[in-house]
């Protein structure tokens, strides 16, 4: 698509733009640049995963087109950067007929199919040897898109195969399609394309975890999240998914007057490449050619030991004769064409038994319905219980006590019940009755009108005092370690602790002779209990467990007080003034503050020395490592997190909360998990270890 030299004039370009950017100099006269600079970015982003430019510089050079853009509207271009934008909602998707049908797939399961698909085709051609090219199954929604005169004209899902619903809007919300595509540059008119709409497992993770905290019913699988959110009626809220596209087929094409077909068309791995100079997501990597079935299959077995690597789901692989001359030989059948065929990899499902359902308390007093079930191996894990989130979700699944269930765990997804399977029902299945008291403290329930979630709202509720304080004590908060969940049980069933304040008055005494405590790990959780009071207030803020009140939050509000219990004089629409701060989460703060035991207990921390203080940190802007981002990750060999992060800032560094292009170094320790995982796709980000860290701050 770019090649090394357009790279770097690109760069050149993007270099002399930003500059602009700082002495207000970029006009009129810059739009074409400035849209085929950020076309450039957008590429390296999300078509190469190697972003060459911070997403602070792009987002002002986007926000620079799009006021000159607005200035003068006649300027405006459909393949704009700007222009995936959605103004409004979408009414109705209209149906729009596809060009070609879209047909399935054969399935297959295991190398005997395999070798059956490669007689049948050897039979059909004539050939004694086939070549095939092997791509991974993306597993999400299946879209058809159609380019006319190099633009974006049409985008669809699948539907019946014959017609599907126009979705060009949501489509345009997917960065890793492109809006236009020289396909005139291969004498090509128009084309129709086929592709998979995914969400990747980060995105997925993260979008179920916020449905999860607004009490929403999470998505059983990254599949159905992307298939469903090309049907969502505001773009805006597609835009927020970050859902992205594979394009692996092309179904139609006419040549331009005077052209003949291009060379690249004549095997499907050459449409593959010729889709990916174009500036598509093709399988080009991620596709092999083999002779004959035997690679084939060594080749789907080796793909399915990585297949939890990736970034993305697949569910198997899909074989395609190579030679397009040879698929028009062979045809299809009306379900699938007989020149490919997918195999699937071991499922991810499996069907077992729902003994019962157990109602859990969490800190919220939100009561989460968890069920039980007969034990069943998927994906590698044993699954045994399952939450069920809500009486809604119980309802909408139509669950009973004694049903064959269907369950599923994507990747490093948590498992999900996909559905109950009513045909196996012997009459004896039990309805789940939801409880109208909480099974802890026998307290009514209550349910917001928005809401999907029963609570308990009684915040003396043990089940609740125990999740706060487990919630408190953790690594995320003030990381008082020693203080596991299980301590925090026994302690509170033994009153040791009973509320948070009580970790800091903890009899140390009375823990000599109980079983598990040792003069050592007493004095370690002592030493613990102490280092914790230094923690800085944002931790603290966490800590408290506030509704809505996440890690970012907390940095937000620390920042606007100068002592904690300055909220109790906060207005709604003061702390609506804050950064990130909606209705919603203001309401949550302000009743925090307004709650006499609350205030009684933050004063009782005080008095046991926490610092409710904010002692603003000067931001240090000589210092060595002033301009620098640093994120750490997993357990650091001899220091604490918190203790490196201090570090970083003292010396000016700025500490992220995620891995980004404005990530200049990341910090690993043992275990690291997927903030690693993402950083090495990024090749800005530095990789460093502890030592290398601890050199890199003078300190060795
Ligand atoms: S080829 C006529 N290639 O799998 C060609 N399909 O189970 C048909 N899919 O409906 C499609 N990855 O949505 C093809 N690399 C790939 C694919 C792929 C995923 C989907 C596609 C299809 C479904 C069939």
């Amino acid at each position: 698509m770019y090649t090394n030299e357009t790279t770097k004039e690109l760069q050149k370009l993007t270099n002399e733009l930003v500059k602009k950017l700082n002495s207000g100099a970029v006009t009129l006269k810059e739009i074409n640049n400035l849209r085929d600079v950020l076309r450039f970015h957008e590429y390296r982003y999300y078509i190469l995963n190697d972003p060459l430019l911070a997403d602070y510089e792009y987002d002002q050079l986007y926000k620079t087109l799009e006021k000159i853009e607005q200035e003068n509207p006649t300027l405006i271009t459909t393949d704009s950067p700007t222009q995936r934008v959605a103004k409004g909602l979408t009414k109705d998707f209209p149906t729009s007929q596809h060009l070609v049908p879209m047909l399935s797939l054969d399935n297959s399961y295991n190398s005997d199919d395999l070798i059956d698909f490669d007689r049948k085709a050897r039979e059909l051609t004539g050939l004694t040897i086939i070549e095939y090219c092997v791509e991974p199954k993306f597993d999400g929604g299946s879209i058809s898109l159609i380019y006319e005169n190099d633009m974006l004209v049409r985008g669809a899902t699948r539907g019946d195969g014959v017609e599907g619903d126009e979705v060009t809007t949501n489509i345009k919300q997917i960065r890793s399609l492109p809006l236009s595509a020289k396909f005139s540059s291969y004498g090509l008119q128009q084309v129709e394309i086929r592709g998979e709409v995914l969400i990747n497992k980060t995105n997925f993770a993260n979008y179920n975890q916020q449905l999860a905290e607004q009490g929403l019913t999470p998505l059983a699988n990254p599949r159905n999240a992307a298939a469903g959110t090309l049907r969502i009626k505001d773009p805006n809220e597609v835009a927020k998914r970050n859902l992205e596209a594979f394009v692996y087929h092309v179904s139609y094409y006419t040549v331009l007057q005077g052209k003949e077909t291009p060379k690249a068309l004549t095997t499907h791995s050459g449409s593959l490449e010729m889709l990916w100079d174009l500036g598509f997501r093709s399988p080009q990597k991620e596709k092999k050619v083999f002779k004959g079935i035997d690679a084939v299959i060594k080749h789907c077995n080796e793909f399915e030991i990585i297949r939890d690597d990736l970034p993305y789901e697949i569910d198997g692989m899909v074989i395609k004769v190579n030679n397009l001359a040879l698929q028009d030989k062979m045809g299809m059948t009306s379900h699938h064409p007989r020149w490919a065929i997918a195999y699937k990899f071991k499922a991810r499902q499996g069907t077992t038994k729902l003994l019962g359902v157990e109602f859990q308390v969490g800190r919220t007093g939100a009561v989460t319905p968890v069920a039980k079930l007969e034990p069943v191996a998927v994906g590698g894990v044993t699954v045994s219980s399952i939450s069920v989130h809500n009486e809604e979700y119980i309802k909408e699944k139509d669950l009973r006590i004694g049903d064959a269930v269907l369950i599923e765990r994507a990747g490093d997804v948590i498992p999900q019940i996909v559905k109950s399977l009513p045909d196996t029902r012997t009459g004896k299945e039990k309805k789940i009755i939801f409880p109208t008291t909480c099974p802890v403290c026998s307290s009514k329930l209550f349910k917001e009108e928005e809401e999907a979630v029963w609570r308990c709202i009684n915040i003396e509720c043990p089940a609740q005092v125990v999740e706060r304080i487990i919630h408190f004590v953790s690594k995320d908060a003030m990381d008082i370690r020693g203080f596991g969940d299980a301590n925090v049980r026994k302690f509170y069933e033994l009153s040791l602790v009973k509320d948070i304040p009580g970790i800091y008055t903890l009899d140390f005494a009375k823990l000599s002779g109980m079983e598990g405590f040792g003069q050592k790990s007493i004095d370690n959780l002592q030493l613990a209990i102490a280092n914790s009071k230094k923690q800085p207030l944002h931790r603290l803020i966490y800590a408290l467990g506030i509704r809505f009140v996440g890690e970012t939050t907390a940095k937000t509000l620390a920042q606007a007080v100068d002592h904690l219990l300055d909220f109790k004089n906060f207005s709604l629409e003061q702390l609506q003034g804050l950064e990130d701060v909606g209705p919603k989460v203001a309401g949550s703060i302000h009743h925090f503050f307004s709650t006499k035991s609350n205030i009684e207990m933050l004063q009782e921390l005080e008095k046991s020395g926490l610092q409710l203080k904010n002692e603003k940190k000067e931001h240090v802007t000589d210092g060595n490592l002033t301009g620098q981002t640093f994120l750490f990750t997993g357990t650091l060999p001899t220091l604490k997190r918190s203790e490196a992060e201090d570090m970083a800032e003292a010396q000016g560094g700025q500490i992220l909360s995620g891995v980004s292009a404005k990530l200049n170094y990341l910090v690993v320790g043992e275990d690291a998990g997927s903030k690693l995982e993402k950083a090495k796709k990024i090749n800005t980000v530095k990789i460093i270890s502890e030592e290398e860290f601890l050199k890199l701050i003078g300190k060795k």
